[in-house]
């Protein structure tokens, strides 16, 4: 299959992009600086210029841009839409624009993330983020034309980024990368759709 990994070079791409070559697909790379075409999720002009740039893929997998830590006291609805601008509405113009581009039965697989059902102080963007998503791929999975598919996979602090993110979630459980990675070709190569794989250690 031809796969484009949107932030293929990050945390989670740096092993998911090495798998998928190694089973025998074609990958194609894309970031804001990093990788063989550029895009920013926080830009929908630039996911369009993408597929352009790319040409048909069989399919799309996401592992790009976090949402922000907040302060609650302060939040404001401003500051919320804004965090929301690329790991939400990006993904989303990944699928949106994305059916008009990619190949008969190709596959969008998107990343969202554990605060969608476990609350955690400092995550506000972070929740409404991930369960926004999820409510998108149950919808756009009965959209999509052409006999494509779309899951999400929800991890939650992955072991590679223990380091990171520890003094922030102290006692979150890390789930392990190869497992992470497991998931990611199962939406892949699989058949199912309107899946939320919560990877949650
Ligand atoms: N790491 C974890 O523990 C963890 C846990 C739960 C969920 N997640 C989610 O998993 C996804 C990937 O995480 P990660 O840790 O692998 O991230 P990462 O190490 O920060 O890598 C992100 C990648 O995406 C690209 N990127 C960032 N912002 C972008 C944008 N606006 N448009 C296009 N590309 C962009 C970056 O390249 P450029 O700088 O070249 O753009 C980079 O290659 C994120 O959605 C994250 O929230 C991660």
């Amino acid at each position: 299959m031809r796969v484009l990994a949107v932030g293929g070079a990050g945390t989670i791409g740096r092993r998911l992009v090495p798998a998928l070559r190694s089973r025998g697909h074609e990958v194609v790379v894309a970031g804001r600086e990093s990788g063989d075409v550029h895009v920013d999720l926080a830009s929908p002009g630039t996911v369009e210029d993408m597929y352009h740039a790319v040409g048909a893929v069989d399919g799309v997998v996401s592992i790009a841009a976090h949402g922000a830590l907040d302060e609650f006291g302060s939040l404001t609805s401003a500051e919320l839409r804004e965090n929301m601008r690329a790991k939400f509405f990006g993904q989303v113009d990944l699928v949106l624009a994305g059916q008009r581009h990619c190949a008969d039965g190709a596959s969008f697989t998107l990343t969202s993330g554990i605060f969608a059902d476990e609350a955690w102080p400092g995550v506000t963007g972070g929740a409404v983020i991930n369960a926004a998503l999820h409510g998108f791929v149950l919808s756009a999975a009965v959209e999509l034309p052409r006999g494509m598919r779309i899951n999400a996979v929800s991890p939650t602090m992955i072991g590679d980024s223990v380091a990171v993110f520890v003094d922030h979630f102290p006692g979150m459980r890390p789930v392990p990368m190869d497992e992470l990675i497991g998931h990611y070709l199962h939406c892949v190569e699989g058949g199912d759709t309107g899946h939320i794989i919560r990877a949650y250690g």
